[in-house]
Protein backbone atom coordinates (compact mmCIF):
# COMPACT_ATOMS: atom_id res chain seq x y z
CA UNK A 1 0.00 0.00 0.00
CA UNK A 2 1.42 3.42 -1.13
CA UNK A 3 1.84 5.63 2.08
CA UNK A 4 1.09 9.41 1.99
CA UNK A 5 3.88 11.73 1.20
CA UNK A 6 5.01 13.79 4.42
CA UNK A 7 5.82 17.77 3.60
CA UNK A 8 7.51 19.40 6.59
CA UNK A 9 7.36 23.43 6.41
CA UNK A 10 9.88 25.69 8.59
CA UNK A 11 8.85 29.26 9.48
CA UNK A 12 4.91 29.44 9.89
CA UNK A 13 4.50 32.99 8.81
CA UNK A 14 3.17 34.40 5.84
CA UNK A 15 5.37 32.01 2.99
CA UNK A 16 5.32 29.35 5.22
CA UNK A 17 1.99 28.96 5.93
CA UNK A 18 0.65 30.00 2.97
CA UNK A 19 2.79 27.09 1.50
CA UNK A 20 0.91 24.47 3.41
CA UNK A 21 -1.69 26.35 2.43
CA UNK A 22 -1.62 25.69 -1.59
CA UNK A 23 -0.17 21.91 -0.36
CA UNK A 24 -2.86 21.18 1.44
CA UNK A 25 -5.33 22.39 -1.46
CA UNK A 26 -3.36 20.23 -3.74
CA UNK A 27 -3.25 17.13 -1.30
CA UNK A 28 0.59 16.81 -1.71
CA UNK A 29 0.81 14.71 1.79
CA UNK A 30 0.28 14.88 5.38
CA UNK A 31 2.20 18.40 6.55
CA UNK A 32 3.76 19.35 9.51
CA UNK A 33 4.48 23.04 10.53
CA UNK A 34 7.67 24.36 12.42
CA UNK A 35 8.44 27.45 14.16
CA UNK A 36 9.37 29.16 17.77
CA UNK A 37 6.66 30.36 18.12
CA UNK A 38 4.69 28.75 20.55
CA UNK A 39 1.41 27.84 19.42
CA UNK A 40 1.46 29.94 16.24
CA UNK A 41 2.14 26.43 13.89
CA UNK A 42 -0.38 24.86 16.43
CA UNK A 43 -2.97 27.17 15.22
CA UNK A 44 -2.74 27.67 12.23
CA UNK A 45 -2.11 24.07 11.01
CA UNK A 46 -5.38 23.10 13.26
CA UNK A 47 -7.50 26.35 11.46
CA UNK A 48 -5.61 24.93 7.41
CA UNK A 49 -6.59 21.47 9.25
CA UNK A 50 -10.75 22.63 9.56
CA UNK A 51 -10.93 23.99 6.01
CA UNK A 52 -10.27 20.33 5.22
CA UNK A 53 -13.95 19.09 4.90
CA UNK A 54 -15.26 22.53 2.93
CA UNK A 55 -12.11 22.29 0.22
CA UNK A 56 -12.40 18.65 0.28
CA UNK A 57 -8.55 17.26 1.11
CA UNK A 58 -7.75 15.08 3.69
CA UNK A 59 -4.15 16.11 4.30
CA UNK A 60 -3.30 15.74 8.48
CA UNK A 61 -1.54 18.96 9.10
CA UNK A 62 -0.17 19.43 12.41
CA UNK A 63 1.98 22.07 14.12
CA UNK A 64 4.90 22.24 16.48
CA UNK A 65 7.98 23.88 17.78
CA UNK A 66 10.45 21.13 17.59
CA UNK A 67 11.64 18.83 14.68
CA UNK A 68 10.14 15.20 16.13
CA UNK A 69 6.79 15.61 14.01
CA UNK A 70 9.24 16.02 10.96
CA UNK A 71 10.75 12.24 10.79
CA UNK A 72 10.59 10.85 7.76
CA UNK A 73 9.78 14.07 5.71
CA UNK A 74 9.90 13.31 2.32
CA UNK A 75 10.19 17.46 1.12
CA UNK A 76 11.23 20.50 3.63
CA UNK A 77 10.47 23.55 2.38
CA UNK A 78 12.71 26.10 4.63
CA UNK A 79 10.59 29.55 5.43
CA UNK A 80 12.34 30.51 8.78
CA UNK A 81 14.33 33.59 9.11
CA UNK A 82 13.41 37.71 9.07
CA UNK A 83 11.66 39.27 6.23
CA UNK A 84 12.96 42.25 4.58
CA UNK A 85 11.34 45.79 5.32
CA UNK A 86 11.44 48.81 3.29
CA UNK A 87 14.83 50.30 2.84
CA UNK A 88 16.45 46.90 3.48
CA UNK A 89 17.90 44.71 0.94
CA UNK A 90 17.81 40.75 0.97
CA UNK A 91 21.56 40.85 1.86
CA UNK A 92 20.92 43.04 4.92
CA UNK A 93 19.49 39.84 6.34
CA UNK A 94 22.86 37.59 5.91
CA UNK A 95 24.05 36.90 9.49
CA UNK A 96 20.66 36.70 11.33
CA UNK A 97 19.14 34.55 8.86
CA UNK A 98 22.77 32.14 8.75
CA UNK A 99 22.18 31.70 12.20
CA UNK A 100 18.55 30.65 11.51
CA UNK A 101 19.11 28.10 8.58
CA UNK A 102 22.15 26.60 10.03
CA UNK A 103 20.10 25.78 13.15
CA UNK A 104 17.19 24.31 10.99
CA UNK A 105 19.66 22.93 9.13
CA UNK A 106 21.16 21.02 11.78
CA UNK A 107 17.65 19.47 12.26
CA UNK A 108 16.63 18.27 9.24
CA UNK A 109 19.19 16.18 9.12
CA UNK A 110 19.01 14.55 11.85
CA UNK A 111 15.02 14.13 11.79
CA UNK A 112 14.57 14.14 8.13
CA UNK A 113 17.84 12.82 6.77
CA UNK A 114 16.43 12.04 4.05
CA UNK A 115 14.42 14.55 2.27
CA UNK A 116 14.44 17.27 -0.24
CA UNK A 117 14.86 20.45 0.83
CA UNK A 118 13.96 23.96 -0.37
CA UNK A 119 15.24 26.99 0.85
CA UNK A 120 13.56 30.30 0.48
CA UNK A 121 14.75 32.13 3.60
CA UNK A 122 16.97 34.92 2.42
CA UNK A 123 19.51 36.13 0.95
CA UNK A 124 18.46 33.07 -0.92
CA UNK A 125 21.28 31.81 -3.13
CA UNK A 126 23.89 32.74 0.02
CA UNK A 127 21.26 30.28 2.45
CA UNK A 128 21.42 27.47 -0.11
CA UNK A 129 25.21 27.03 0.93
CA UNK A 130 24.53 27.23 4.27
CA UNK A 131 21.84 24.60 4.11
CA UNK A 132 24.10 22.57 2.19
CA UNK A 133 26.88 23.09 4.29
CA UNK A 134 25.15 22.00 7.30
CA UNK A 135 22.79 19.30 5.96
CA UNK A 136 26.01 17.82 3.94
CA UNK A 137 23.43 16.30 2.13
CA UNK A 138 24.01 15.97 -1.88
CA UNK A 139 23.43 18.46 -4.09
CA UNK A 140 20.12 17.04 -5.58
CA UNK A 141 18.67 17.43 -2.47
CA UNK A 142 19.21 21.32 -1.53
CA UNK A 143 17.93 23.71 -4.10
CA UNK A 144 16.72 26.99 -3.36
CA UNK A 145 13.56 29.08 -4.64
CA UNK A 146 13.54 31.76 -6.85
CA UNK A 147 13.65 31.35 -9.78
CA UNK A 148 9.80 30.22 -10.54
CA UNK A 149 8.73 33.30 -8.12
CA UNK A 150 10.93 35.79 -10.33
CA UNK A 151 9.59 34.26 -13.66
CA UNK A 152 6.36 33.99 -12.58
CA UNK A 153 6.68 37.71 -12.07
CA UNK A 154 8.12 38.61 -14.90
CA UNK A 155 5.62 36.31 -17.16
CA UNK A 156 2.85 38.56 -15.21
CA UNK A 157 4.33 41.90 -16.69
CA UNK A 158 4.59 40.57 -20.17
CA UNK A 159 1.06 39.13 -19.69
CA UNK A 160 -0.38 42.55 -18.95
CA UNK A 161 1.16 44.38 -21.60
CA UNK A 162 0.48 41.87 -24.42
CA UNK A 163 -2.73 41.16 -23.34
CA UNK A 164 -2.16 37.46 -23.30
CA UNK A 165 -2.95 33.97 -21.11
CA UNK A 166 0.16 33.64 -18.64
CA UNK A 167 -0.29 30.23 -19.78
CA UNK A 168 0.78 30.90 -23.00
CA UNK A 169 4.11 32.81 -21.94
CA UNK A 170 7.16 30.41 -22.38
CA UNK A 171 10.52 32.25 -20.37
CA UNK A 172 12.88 31.90 -17.08
CA UNK A 173 14.95 34.06 -15.00
CA UNK A 174 18.36 32.73 -14.01
CA UNK A 175 20.81 34.15 -11.62
CA UNK A 176 21.44 35.22 -8.17
CA UNK A 177 17.64 36.25 -6.62
CA UNK A 178 19.02 39.87 -5.95
CA UNK A 179 18.94 42.73 -8.27
CA UNK A 180 21.26 40.93 -10.48
CA UNK A 181 18.85 38.31 -11.59
CA UNK A 182 19.10 38.16 -15.06
CA UNK A 183 15.41 37.86 -17.43
CA UNK A 184 16.47 36.27 -20.43
CA UNK A 185 14.07 38.33 -23.11
CA UNK A 186 15.61 36.55 -26.30
CA UNK A 187 14.38 33.36 -25.10
CA UNK A 188 10.79 34.16 -24.21
CA UNK A 189 8.42 33.30 -26.07
CA UNK A 190 4.72 33.64 -26.90
CA UNK A 191 3.60 30.36 -27.62
CA UNK A 192 6.91 30.42 -29.97
CA UNK A 193 6.25 33.79 -30.98
CA UNK A 194 9.39 35.69 -29.89
CA UNK A 195 9.34 38.17 -27.24
CA UNK A 196 11.54 40.45 -29.25
CA UNK A 197 8.90 40.55 -32.47
CA UNK A 198 5.93 41.59 -30.03
CA UNK A 199 7.54 44.27 -27.74
CA UNK A 200 9.90 47.25 -28.74
CA UNK A 201 13.17 47.07 -27.20
CA UNK A 202 11.99 50.03 -24.12
CA UNK A 203 8.67 48.08 -22.99
CA UNK A 204 11.22 45.14 -22.90
CA UNK A 205 13.72 46.92 -20.45
CA UNK A 206 11.09 47.97 -18.58
CA UNK A 207 9.53 44.65 -18.06
CA UNK A 208 12.92 43.31 -16.93
CA UNK A 209 14.11 46.28 -14.94
CA UNK A 210 10.27 45.79 -12.86
CA UNK A 211 10.84 41.83 -12.63
CA UNK A 212 14.17 42.85 -10.91
CA UNK A 213 12.86 45.19 -8.49
CA UNK A 214 9.81 42.88 -8.07
CA UNK A 215 10.28 41.78 -4.61
CA UNK A 216 11.17 45.44 -3.48
CA UNK A 217 8.13 46.62 -5.09
CA UNK A 218 5.83 44.56 -3.00
CA UNK A 219 8.30 44.87 0.06
CA UNK A 220 7.47 49.09 -0.53
CA UNK A 221 3.59 48.87 -0.61
CA UNK A 222 2.94 46.07 2.21
CA UNK A 223 5.89 48.19 4.43
CA UNK A 224 5.61 45.31 7.44
CA UNK A 225 6.79 42.62 5.37
CA UNK A 226 7.40 41.04 1.56
CA UNK A 227 5.72 39.43 -0.81
CA UNK A 228 4.08 35.49 -0.12
CA UNK A 229 1.31 34.63 -2.31
CA UNK A 230 3.50 34.09 -4.82
CA UNK A 231 6.51 33.04 -3.22
CA UNK A 232 4.32 29.95 -1.28
CA UNK A 233 2.71 28.56 -4.52
CA UNK A 234 6.24 28.67 -6.31
CA UNK A 235 7.72 26.44 -3.74
CA UNK A 236 4.56 24.60 -3.67
CA UNK A 237 5.16 23.89 -7.45
CA UNK A 238 9.05 22.34 -6.48
CA UNK A 239 7.79 20.54 -3.64
CA UNK A 240 4.79 18.81 -6.08
CA UNK A 241 7.25 17.80 -8.81
CA UNK A 242 9.64 16.01 -6.88
CA UNK A 243 6.48 14.49 -4.89
CA UNK A 244 4.81 13.61 -8.30
CA UNK A 245 7.92 13.01 -10.39
CA UNK A 246 6.59 15.41 -13.05
CA UNK A 247 10.35 16.35 -13.77
CA UNK A 248 9.49 19.49 -14.44
CA UNK A 249 12.07 22.18 -15.78
CA UNK A 250 12.12 25.28 -13.81
CA UNK A 251 14.31 27.76 -12.79
CA UNK A 252 16.21 27.33 -9.44
CA UNK A 253 19.38 27.83 -7.54
CA UNK A 254 21.29 24.87 -7.84
CA UNK A 255 24.79 24.03 -6.87
CA UNK A 256 27.34 24.15 -9.85
CA UNK A 257 29.90 21.91 -10.31
CA UNK A 258 31.36 23.28 -13.31
CA UNK A 259 27.65 24.32 -14.92
CA UNK A 260 27.67 27.37 -16.53
CA UNK A 261 31.61 27.38 -15.55
CA UNK A 262 30.91 27.67 -11.78
CA UNK A 263 32.20 25.35 -9.41
CA UNK A 264 30.37 25.00 -5.80
CA UNK A 265 28.32 27.78 -6.29
CA UNK A 266 24.55 27.80 -5.82
CA UNK A 267 22.91 30.09 -8.35
CA UNK A 268 19.78 29.89 -10.87
CA UNK A 269 20.04 27.86 -13.31
CA UNK A 270 17.28 25.40 -15.42
CA UNK A 271 17.32 22.20 -13.87
CA UNK A 272 14.92 19.12 -13.77
CA UNK A 273 12.90 18.32 -10.61
CA UNK A 274 11.95 14.67 -10.13
CA UNK A 275 11.67 11.56 -7.66
CA UNK A 276 15.71 12.25 -7.73
CA UNK A 277 15.23 15.99 -6.81
CA UNK A 278 17.53 17.62 -8.37
CA UNK A 279 17.91 15.77 -11.35
CA UNK A 280 20.09 17.30 -13.71
CA UNK A 281 21.34 21.14 -14.45
CA UNK A 282 20.21 21.68 -18.35
CA UNK A 283 22.30 23.72 -20.52
CA UNK A 284 21.11 27.13 -21.62
CA UNK A 285 22.51 28.66 -25.13
CA UNK A 286 23.71 32.16 -23.57
CA UNK A 287 25.26 34.42 -25.91
CA UNK A 288 28.60 36.98 -24.30
CA UNK A 289 26.29 39.64 -22.99
CA UNK A 290 23.61 36.91 -21.23
CA UNK A 291 26.78 35.52 -19.80
CA UNK A 292 28.27 38.56 -18.68
CA UNK A 293 25.06 39.40 -16.78
CA UNK A 294 24.88 35.74 -15.61
CA UNK A 295 29.08 36.09 -14.35
CA UNK A 296 28.21 39.65 -12.97
CA UNK A 297 25.08 38.19 -10.67
CA UNK A 298 27.52 34.63 -10.03
CA UNK A 299 30.09 37.45 -8.44
CA UNK A 300 27.42 38.94 -6.52
CA UNK A 301 26.72 35.91 -4.98
CA UNK A 302 29.98 34.55 -4.46
CA UNK A 303 30.69 37.93 -2.20
CA UNK A 304 27.97 36.83 -0.06
CA UNK A 305 29.27 33.46 0.40
CA UNK A 306 32.65 34.49 1.20
CA UNK A 307 31.17 36.73 3.83
CA UNK A 308 29.29 33.96 5.37
CA UNK A 309 32.91 32.44 6.63
CA UNK A 310 31.53 28.82 6.29
CA UNK A 311 34.08 26.53 7.28
P1 LIG B 1 7.62 35.78 8.35
O1 LIG B 1 8.27 36.68 9.34
O2 LIG B 1 6.18 35.95 8.07
O3 LIG B 1 7.85 34.26 8.81
C1 LIG B 1 9.08 33.76 9.21
C2 LIG B 1 8.80 32.77 10.32
O4 LIG B 1 10.03 32.14 10.67
C3 LIG B 1 8.24 33.41 11.60
O5 LIG B 1 7.00 32.83 11.94
C4 LIG B 1 9.31 33.12 12.64
O6 LIG B 1 8.79 32.91 13.94
C5 LIG B 1 9.95 31.87 12.06
N1 LIG B 1 11.27 31.58 12.60
C6 LIG B 1 12.27 32.43 12.94
N2 LIG B 1 13.32 31.75 13.41
C7 LIG B 1 12.99 30.44 13.36
C8 LIG B 1 13.67 29.25 13.71
N3 LIG B 1 14.92 29.27 14.20
N4 LIG B 1 13.03 28.07 13.54
C9 LIG B 1 11.77 28.03 13.05
N5 LIG B 1 11.08 29.14 12.69
C10 LIG B 1 11.69 30.32 12.86
O7 LIG B 1 8.48 35.90 6.99
P2 LIG B 1 8.06 35.41 5.54
O8 LIG B 1 7.43 36.53 4.82
O9 LIG B 1 7.34 34.12 5.66
O10 LIG B 1 9.52 35.18 4.87
C11 LIG B 1 10.35 34.15 5.35
C12 LIG B 1 11.72 34.21 4.68
O11 LIG B 1 11.57 33.91 3.30
C13 LIG B 1 12.41 35.57 4.74
O12 LIG B 1 13.79 35.39 4.91
C14 LIG B 1 12.13 36.17 3.37
O13 LIG B 1 13.07 37.15 2.99
C15 LIG B 1 12.21 34.94 2.52
N6 LIG B 1 11.54 35.02 1.23
C16 LIG B 1 12.22 34.51 0.15
C17 LIG B 1 11.64 34.49 -1.09
C18 LIG B 1 12.36 33.89 -2.23
O14 LIG B 1 11.99 34.13 -3.36
N7 LIG B 1 13.37 33.08 -2.00
C19 LIG B 1 10.30 35.06 -1.31
C20 LIG B 1 9.65 35.52 -0.09
C21 LIG B 1 10.28 35.50 1.13
C1 LIG C 1 10.81 38.50 -2.89
O1 LIG C 1 11.43 38.48 -3.96
C2 LIG C 1 11.45 39.02 -0.57
O2 LIG C 1 12.78 37.62 -1.88
C3 LIG C 1 11.49 38.04 -1.64
O3 LIG C 1 9.64 38.90 -2.79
Amino acid sequence: MARRSKVSIVGAGNVGATAAHWAAAKELGDIVLVDIVEGVPQGKSLDLSQAGPIEDFDSRIVGSNGYAETEGSDVVIVTAGVPRKPGMSRDDLLAINKKIVGDVAQNIAKYAPNAFVIVVSNPLDAMCHVMHHFTKFPRERVVGMAGILDTARYKTFIGRELDVSVEDISAMVLGGHGDTMVPLPRHTSIQGVPLTELLPKDKIDAIVKRTANGGAEIVGLLKTGSAYYAPAAACVQMAEAVIRDKKRVVPAAALCQGEYGYSGLFIGVPVVLGAGGMERILKLDLNAEEKAMLDHSANAVKGLVEALKLE
